[in-house]
């Protein structure tokens, strides 16, 4: 062995170390993205879809590939072995090897065609809604019942919810992995999907496609609920803010500019959102009732909200809360009014 050699390969073990603690790194316990199981016939449909083509991929991959080796092992050199019997055309194995593939393409290209269409066209029974995406949040829209919030897509159980997705800034990608496929959200544009959860409970997604800083902080969830439930939720977020603020929190919304990005039903210097028109930041007036904040980074608990009022850069780099520094009192005050507005 030469020199050279026994140096390159203490070299070749560390790269393979790190190569493979980089691949370790991908792994989250729980993370939005994670291969779980369908939980509604839309994601059902193209998880059935996935695993045809994938397996019959898989088959082509193993036969192909096992034949190679088999040849390469089968055939070859050895000492004073004779050439092999040289062949030149067969008629029957090219019309074979070229019917076989056309037949497994076409397997594989109508099903997909079929649920690529299928999935394209709105179900008759379905409820709308509309999402716009932001440079980090999302804003949810109810048309027909004039409700707007952000982050938590609630919907009703066993019925299909037509979203139609937009961007007031750069390609976003909305992505709830158990519900639905991902769809591209372009300025500009709109595109769609459709939604349906089977079961009550929390679904969680992500931003499907690089934003900017803080693309890793902007998530959101959907929560799937009986439809009693669901238009019990619908009417409280109707209702303007449940409180009026203290003459200390009117005095740290100017302080901080709040009005200027936000919308608070019901409450004097704010404007009430409307399910025509975004604005900068999210919709407050039923901020206490979310679980989260953040573009749904943080669980919605006082000192997570308390964290976030102090340094909104230093939570989510990028976004677009640039506020002065307030005080403790400041903090403590809107911490305590906006938790209180159910
Ligand atoms: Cu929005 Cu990535």
């Amino acid at each position: 062995m030469t020199g050279e050699k026994r140096r390159a390969r203490p070299a070749l073990r560390w790269a393979g170390a790190v190569a493979f603690l980089v691949l370790l790194s991908a792994c989250a316990p729980n993370a939005p993205q994670d291969a779980l199981e369908p939980a509604g016939p839309y994601a059902r449909q193209i998880d059935s879809l996935f695993n045809w083509v994938f397996w019959t991929a898989a088959g082509v991959f193993f036969l192909v590939e096992g034949l190679l080796v088999y040849a390469l092992w089968k055939f070859r050199h050895r000492p004073g072995r004779p050439t092999p019997v040289q062949v030149h055309g067969n008629p029957r194995l090219e019309i074979a090897w070229t019917i076989a593939p056309a037949a497994l393409l076409a397997a594989i290209a109508v099903p997909t065609v079929l649920l690529i269409f299928s999935l394209a066209r709105r179900p008759p029974d379905a409820y709308d809604i509309e999402v716009v995406a932001h440079q980090f949040w999302w804003e949810v829209r109810y048309p027909r019942d004039q409700v707007v919030t952000a982050n938590e897509v609630h919907i009703p159980v066993g019925q299909p919810v037509f979203v139609r997705l937009t961007s007031v800034d750069v390609i976003h990608s909305f992505w709830i992995p158990r519900l639905a496929g991902k769809r591209d959200v372009r300025p500009g544009a709109v595109t769609h999907l459709t939604l349906q959860a089977e079961q009550p409970g929390v679904y969680l997604g992500q931003c499907a496609e690089y934003c900017g800083l803080s693309h890793a902080n902007m998530r959101l969830r959907v929560v799937a609920q009986p439809p009693e439930q669901f238009r019990t939720w619908v009417e409280q977020q109707r209702a303007p803010a449940a409180a009026q603020p203290s003459g200390a929190v009117v005095a740290a919304f100017q302080r901080a500019g709040c009005a200027g990005c936000h919308t608070l039903n019901g409450v004097e210097g704010f404007g009430a959102p409307s399910v025509r028109t975004s604005t900068v930041g999210p919709d407050l007036t039923h901020f206490g009732s979310r679980q989260t904040l953040a573009g749904a980074t943080l669980e919605n608990t006082p000192e997570q909200l308390a964290a976030w009022l102090r340094d909104p850069q230093a939570m989510k780099p990028g976004n677009d809360m640039v506020i002065p520094r307030l005080t403790e009192q400041e903090v403590d005050a809107l911490v305590a009014y906006l938790e209180s507005l159910k």
